[in-house]
């Protein structure tokens, strides 16, 4: 069902945890599925120059942050923006079609934090 690249980033996430001084912050959650995700974001000159993630969620959901948030690290704000689930899925070598929207919850944690840090900025 999960490709090998899906069981093998599930089973070593990267970028697990939170910054204590993050300076965006997003959390989205499904309600069909009752999975969250949160995003936590280091911002430098609109720079991601950390990520990391807390999610309460299947092996696709914890996949998808895992690579969402490594996709991101050294991109500009705009840029971290046009990272969308699909290419997240296609990192992940795929994902079950039941399994997509786990990999949505990545793209909308990452706009979420993004906005949280722009709002602030505002
Ligand atoms: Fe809902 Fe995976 S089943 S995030």
């Amino acid at each position: 069902m999960y490709s090998n690249k899906v069981l093998e980033t599930f089973a070593n996430p990267r970028n697990v945890g939170e910054i204590s001084d993050a300076d965006g912050v997003g959390t989205v959650g499904n309600a069909g599925c009752g999975d969250i995700m949160k995003v936590y974001l280091k911002i430098e000159n609109d720079i991601i120059i950390d990520a990391k993630f807390k999610t309460f969620g299947c092996a696709a959901a914890i996949a998808s942050s895992s690579t969402a948030t490594e996709m991101i690290k050294g991109l500009s704000l705009d840029d971290a923006l046009k990272i969308k689930n699909a290419d997240v899925v296609e990192k992940l070598e795929g994902l079950p079609p039941q399994k997509i929207h786990c990999s949505v919850l990545a793209e909308e944690a990452i706009a979420a934090a993004i906005e949280d840090y722009r709002a602030k900025k505002a």
